[in-house]
């Protein structure tokens, strides 16, 4: 049983010990490691100012997994690092000289007041990683999670488009070297349990014995990536006095597609399953794209997502309209929960205090008949206002099946069962459109918030159906 966590930071090891393991990761950096170039401004994961670079010891073999990702020290804490390595702008330094990155910032004047500067050099560095050719698009992708108040970021995105990603060498090279992967590696295998004053963080190998835990311990904390969780830590004080971190647990970190499903691990990452769903589902693939931000998605998982359980979570409504099932084990036995059924009111869920949620089961659908829409105030790293996703089957002009379910509508992500059935064996045309917006006004209770009014909900509801009514017109589908 290992008592420390063990992190790489500019390719040096630090075994990390106590109350410091429950810091945030850019406390550690800066207060207990002094490297001050990683700036902190929101602390809650919006501006990216915070950006580090990071590779997980445990994907240190694959092709993928060598090149460095992007994440927000402010909101991840040290323990979510354990057997990683990490670079920061000061690690990007080569031979006492600024970086090719660092310079061109420089010459094109990408830094005013500078303070956002590490966060885009973060950002722009781990699209190097992964692209040696590079678009205004993909600069402009890269930098989604990264605000500047000062620059209007002209000079950024010309920073970007002036790099030579060719000559930049891969982060591997100097910070995933064979000593420090073997490191990483051979610390893999070993549980960890830290026990300070007032917490307990425990992190075993298996999933029996995670559920074991969980069996003697039911108030156990789940911990995922803490996109959502580490938010509350900075802003609402929130804390844990025993937790369950899952992340050794390969086969929760595994996406499969067998039986004409996708099996999504409940330690699966949203980048990962963006990239896994881009051929069996496309739409969700895209629809992902504009979830959040790199840096965001590079470490949330998708069950935390779930299991969060937030009326305007994303990735509810289409999985719902999928038919997506909840693989939920308690100690010697598990069942699978329909996604629609596990919410029962708000932030209520059909899941018992010594169940974890172990895997998502995705049907692949059929046809071209699957849309999935967010509306919000920014396109990108932003909640949505409402969100929508809709898949029908038909048979010639005749609807054989129809599934409709919206999210920032209720008090939970909901399916709109009674809409369904008014359009079901219906021609699929405006008059049987014009209907279902009857229906499904009567269907929806939503609420003003600083998103938006209730009316506005209502509105965008409607328009939603449309839309998808509007995009597939009358062609041929499912
Ligand atoms: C800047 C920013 C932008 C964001 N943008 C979006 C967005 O566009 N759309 C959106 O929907 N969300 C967004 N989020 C919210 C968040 O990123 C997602 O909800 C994310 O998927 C949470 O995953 P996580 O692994 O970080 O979960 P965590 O924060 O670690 O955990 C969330 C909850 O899930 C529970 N949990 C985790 N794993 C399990 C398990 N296996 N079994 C049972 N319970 C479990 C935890 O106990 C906790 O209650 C954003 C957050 C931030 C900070
Ligand atoms: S400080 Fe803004 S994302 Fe971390
Ligand atoms: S240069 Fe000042 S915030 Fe970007």
């Amino acid at each position: 049983m290992r008592d420390y966590i063990l992190l790489y930071i500019n390719g040096h090891r630090h075994e990390v010990r106590g109350d410091a393991v429950l810091l945030s990761l850019v406390d550690y950096i800066r207060q207990h490691k002094h490297l001050t170039g990683t700036k902190v401004v929101c602390a809650e994961g919006d501006c990216g100012s915070c950006s580090v670079l990071f590779a997980r010891g445990a994907e240190a073999d694959q092709a993928q997994g060598r090149r460095f990702k992007t994440l927000n020290s402010c909101i991840a804490s040290v323990y979510h690092l354990d057997c990683h390595s990490l670079v920061t702008v000061e690690g990007l330094i080569e031979g006492g000289a600024p970086s090719h990155i660092q310079d061109i910032f420089a010459k094109n004047h990408g830094a005013q007041c500078g303070f956002c500067t590490p966060g885009f050099i973060a950002s722009l560095s781990a699209l190097c990683e992964a692209k040696k050719s590079l678009s205004e698009q993909d600069v402009r992708n890269a930098c989604t999670g990264n605000l500047c108040r000062c620059t209007g970021y002209k000079s950024i995105i010309e920073s970007g488009l002036a790099l030579e990603a060719s000559k930049i060498k891969p982060l591997a090279d100097r910070y995933l070297s064979q000593q420090i992967t073997d490191d990483l590696k051979a610390r893999l295998s070993e549980p960890v349990q830290i026990k300070t004053q007032a917490q307990e963080y425990n992190k075993p190998k298996t999933l029996s014995d995670a559920l074991a835990i969980k069996a003697s311990e039911p108030q156990v904390r789940i911990l995922g990536a803490g996109t959502d969780t580490g938010v509350w830590v900075n802003k609402k004080d929130w804390t844990f006095s025993k937790a369950l971190d899952l992340q050794l647990i390969e086969e929760l970190t595994a996406v499969k597609e067998s039986d004409g499903c996708l099996h999504v691990g409940a330690r699966v990452t949203l980048t990962k399953l963006e990239q896994a769903s881009l051929k069996s589902i496309p739409e969700l693939s895209r629809y992902l794209h504009i979830f959040a931000s790199p840096q965001i998605k590079n470490v949330a998982t998708l069950v935390g997502n779930i299991a969060n359980g937030s009326p305007i979570g994303d990735t509810m409504p289409p999985l719902m309209v999928l038919g997506a099932e909840l693989k939920i084990e308690r100690q010697g036995a598990f069942r699978y929960v329909p996604l629609e059924d596990f919410y029962r009111g708000y932030k209520d869920f059909d899941l018992e205090e010594d169940e974890i949620i172990t895997q998502v089961k995705i049907p692949i659908p059929k046809g071209d008949g699957f849309r999935v829409f967010k509306v919000s105030k920014r396109k990108d790293l932003d909640i949505s206002t409402v969100s929508a996703a809709f898949l029908m089957e038909r048979d010639g002009a005749m609807i054989t099946s129809m599934k409709l379910a919206l999210g920032g509508v209720a008090d939970r992500p909901l399916r709109l069962r009674s809409t369904e059935s008014t359009m079901q064996s219906k021609p699929w045309n405006q008059t049987t459109i014009d209907e279902a917006k009857v229906s499904m006004l009567k269907e929806i209770q939503p609420i003003s918030d600083l998103r938006g009014s209730h009316v506005f909900r209502r509105v965008l509801s409607v328009n939603l159906l449309q839309k998808y009514f509007n995009e597939l017109g009358a062609g041929t589908h499912g």
